[in-house]
């Protein structure tokens, strides 16, 4: 581990108490002078970290860069299993997590990013992945089930994400088929699960479910203004508030994985999601049709009514709400 990464270590241990230089350099078998300037590069890094005579370094309570450290005190149960990996930049955490799983990695492996220079998005999109106002990160899954199973994974995780915002931020957070998450009616948080398949068996051989979340992110490119938002108007004080939701978000998908297939995921997907009733169009290659969604099925999939009354059950795809002259295209 580098000198930083041990200090930042040891302040997470501490936060809010001030350790003084001369303990650290003694714990970390280097020089005093080595310590302030690993800590100076920290503070350049964005980390808030105090400097006071006669007391010494002190990790403030608010500072929210995120860091293995800084997660592991609020993962519970199972979670306390996962092997998390921090990284400040990469291309996107799901193709990091889709090698390393390709290579043998084990499930609970987490691939976590403060930002992606090319983050990717359902449907071949990209993802807006900020520096700083959000978070990026990806899960290795190895769960026992079949392909037709599969949207079960994407749908259990959307559940996982609403159920911690609402815990974390106390706001509630609805999930648009298949995995959106929506807060005051913008998107606050992409899914892309990907998965590879063991052709001998039928089965899955591992799924990488990639999470990203805009915390405080409020200058969005153009096009996605309309529609994007962000957790938080404005993080709380005194909290390290993106670490908490990442470990609230990895306690409900280690909470989860045991029962994928139990129907009380199902049904709290369904309670959260606001698709059903309502006008939606659904985008076939270059179509768009109009339909309602009528409910999801026991498969997870979107069941939608056409105007010449037939039915089809979605499994894949991309389906937007209908605008009307006062709401918007979701
Ligand atoms: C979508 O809204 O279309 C899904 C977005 C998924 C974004 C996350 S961010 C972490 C992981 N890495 C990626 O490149 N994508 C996912």
């Amino acid at each position: 581990m580098e000198l930083k990464q041990q200090i930042v270590k040891i302040l997470e241990e501490n936060r809010g108490k001030s350790i003084s230089g001369a303990k650290l350099a003694k714990q970390l078998f280097v020089t005093r002078s080595a310590v302030w300037k690993a800590i100076k590069s920290l503070q350049k890094e964005g980390y808030r970290i105090t400097a006071t005579t006669n007391k010494g370094y002190c990790l403030a309570p608010d500072n929210d860069i995120v860091s293995a450290e800084s997660i592991l005190p609020y993962l519970k149960g199972k979670a306390r299993n996962f092997t998390l990996s921090v990284y400040q930049s990469v291309t996107s955490t799901n193709t990091i997590a889709k090698e390393l799983a390709s290579g043998g990695a084990t499930e609970g492996t987490v691939i976590i990013a403060r930002e992606q220079t090319e983050g990717r998005g359902r449907m071949g999109r990209t993802f807006y992945s900020p520096n700083a106002t959000g978070i990026y990160f990806s899960i290795i899954l190895r769960p026992n089930l079949s392909i037709e199973d599969s949207l079960r994974i994407t749908t259990a995780c959307a559940v996982a994400v609403s159920k911690a915002i609402e815990t974390v931020a106390g706001v509630e957070a609805k999930i648009k088929w298949v995995n959106d998450i929506f807060v005051d009616d913008k998107k606050v948080c992409g899914i892309l699960t990907e998965a590879s398949l063991n052709f001998e068996n039928g089965g899955l051989e591992y799924a990488v479910v990639g999470i990203g979340l805009n915390i405080v992110t409020k200058d969005f490119p153009e096009e996605l203004k309309p529609v994007a938002g962000s957790i938080f108007k404005d993080k709380p004080e005194d909290i390290p508030v993106t670490s908490i939701l990442v470990a609230e978000i990895l306690n409900n998908i280690a909470n989860m994985m045991d029962t994928l297939m139990d129907e009380k995921h199902l049904r709290e997907y369904r309670n959260r999601s606001f698709l059903i009733g309502k006008q939606i169009l659904v985008m076939k290659g270059n179509n768009t049709i109009q339909a309602k969604a009528i409910a999801i099925d026991e498969k997870a999939r979107l069941v939608v009514e056409y105007e010449d009354k037939t039915v089809e059950a979605l499994s894949s795809g991309e389906v937007s709400i209908r605008p009307n002259p006062l709401g918007r295209n979701l």
